[in-house]
């Protein structure tokens, strides 16, 4: 697809890897509406590209219909990004045997898996509505999941149930699609230099990084954007996980 003039609606772009990829596809030409739950953050960086905002959770199917419903106002929406997504800490059972709790497994599918299937079904009902090119095509998902859906390391149970639903909607949403000429794509990044793993500290980044085979850092926001500009420009793309990740396979802990 063409990005110069078209509209990407992404999720979480407020921050890392969303924030990224706004940067890129602005760049590059497209308006991108900024879907985030931190308006202080996607407010000014909508403005600063000449974008636009909506305060939106992902996991309300209301907020994401209204957040792809006004970018549609922008022009021909040709992308839905979802960048949004949330983790958490914690065994199938706790030290003292006690069970995993359910609410915060309950929380994190509800925003990482039903917030990525909102985008997903609400972004191609919209492209469904645009001009396709000469080869038929209309438009582009793009899913983030994490290699934690492959790897998924002790304590990160429900983290991996939603990142592995996310690569199962990807084959089954581009079959979907197909008549209506849009692509479905997931990215499944690695360790990646964002606010998220902010706390950490240089030492704490520097020790992850030295799990990586090649190149022996964390992945930079932009590899991922990178990547996601690729995904919107190769036709040939499709149906497919991508991991972005280095190599690296992460170990148990
Ligand atoms: N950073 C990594 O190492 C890494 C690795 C693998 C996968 N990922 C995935 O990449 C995605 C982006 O992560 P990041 O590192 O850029 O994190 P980040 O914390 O920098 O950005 C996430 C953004 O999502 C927004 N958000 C959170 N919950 C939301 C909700 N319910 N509705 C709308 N917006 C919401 C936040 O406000 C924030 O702006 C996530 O899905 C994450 O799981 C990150």
């Amino acid at each position: 697809m063409q990005i110069q003039g078209s509209v990407a609606v992404v999720s979480g772009g407020a921050s890392g890897l969303g924030e990224a990829t706004v940067r890129r596809l602005s760049a590059a030409g497209a308006r991108c509406l900024i879907a985030d739950l931190n308006a202080d953050r996607g407010k000014a960086l909508a403005d600063e590209l000449g974008g636009a905002f909506a305060q939106t959770d992902v996991s309300d199917a209301d907020q994401v219909q209204a957040a792809v419903a006004q970018a549609a106002e922008l022009g021909p929406v040709r992308a839905a990004i979802s960048c949004a997504g949330i983790g958490w800490v914690g065994r199938v059972i706790n030290r003292d045997n006690s069970p995993h709790d359910l609410m915060p497994f309950q929380k994190v599918i509800e925003v990482n898996v039903i917030g990525t299937f909102n985008m997903m079904r609400f972004g191609a009902s919209a492209i469904a509505a645009s001009e396709p090119n000469d080869d038929g095509e209309r438009g582009v998902l793009v899913n983030t999941a994490s290699v934690a859906a492959f790897d998924g390391q002790t304590g990160q149970l429900a983290y991996s149930a939603s990142k592995g639903g996310i690569v199962g909607m990807t084959l089954p949403a581009a079959r979907d699609l197909a008549p209506v000429g849009i692509r479905v794509i997931t990215i499944a990044p690695g360790l990646m230099d964002t606010p998220l793993l902010g706390l950490l500290g240089d030492e704490g980044k520097a020790k992850l990084a030295a799990d990586v085979i090649f190149p022996k850092r964390l992945g930079a926001a932009d590899d991922y954007a990178a990547l996601v500009q690729h995904i919107a420009e190769n036709p040939y793309l499709n149906g497919e996980t991508i991991r972005l990740d280095g190599a690296i396979r992460l170990p148990p802990k």
